[in-house]
């Protein structure tokens, strides 16, 4: 049995293809539906074509508002039978009439120790702070920004000649490695929620 996902995503792609590789390892059963981008020119969309998934730009600008266009994004998601949702560098806010269609079913990547540096850009956020410590955040997405539960999280050591650049980096590897590890233990049913604690069984 394999989860159907889709995978939202703005830009450079990176989670995506980590995503695909882990698949493609076999080290993960998850069916990938769907790429969708609100960027028609983001590199995911490309990589998502390399790999034979179907890959759809959908325009903000051809909506009147943001409920209207997360509509049409819930719409095109659920007709392509997506049950998990992937944010991989997506960067909108999705609104609650988007995630009441997928509750508890849309995750997040950010690149941070949540509750700290929510937001765009975090890895500088965390770096102009001056914390000896960051990381990053798989969470479940809820309505408010980068708040929801949280399902697993990795550290990363912030060295004294890092620049964000550097930093961000290291965290990107560790995404790599926590986002595709994190839509295992849900496409694994391992993965249950009570109010903000998230258990994964062993
Ligand atoms: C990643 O670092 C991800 O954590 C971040 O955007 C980057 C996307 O890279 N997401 C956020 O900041 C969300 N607030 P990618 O397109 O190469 O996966």
């Amino acid at each position: 049995m394999s989860l159907p996902i889709g995978v939202l995503a703005s830009g450079r792609g990176s989670n995506l293809e980590a995503i695909i590789r882990a698949r493609e390892a076999g080290e993960l059963p998850v069916e990938l539906k769907v790429v969708i981008s609100d960027k028609r020119e983001a590199r995911a969309l490309r990589i998502a074509a390399e790999h034979g998934i179907p890959a759809e730009f959908l325009d903000p600008r051809a909506f009147p508002d943001r409920v209207s266009y997360d509509l049409a994004l819930a719409a095109r998601l659920k007709e392509a039978g997506v049950e998990l949702v992937v944010l991989a560098g997506f960067m909108r806010i999705l609104s609650p009439a988007f995630l009441e269609q997928f509750p508890l079913r849309v995750i997040n990547i950010h690149p941070a120790l949540l509750p700290a540096f929510p937001g765009l850009e975090a890895q500088r956020q965390a770096w102009e702070y001056g914390v000896k410590i960051s990381g990053c955040t798989v969470h479940f997405v809820d309505v408010g920004v980068d708040t929801g539960p949280i399902i697993a999280q990795a550290a990363v050591t912030v060295e004294d000649g890092d620049t964000p650049e550097t930093l961000a980096e290291r965290i990107l590897e560790q995404e790599h490695r926590l986002l595709p590890e994190a839509i295992r233990w849900i496409a694994q049913g391992r993965v249950r929620v009570q109010g903000r604690r998230v258990y994964v069984e062993k």
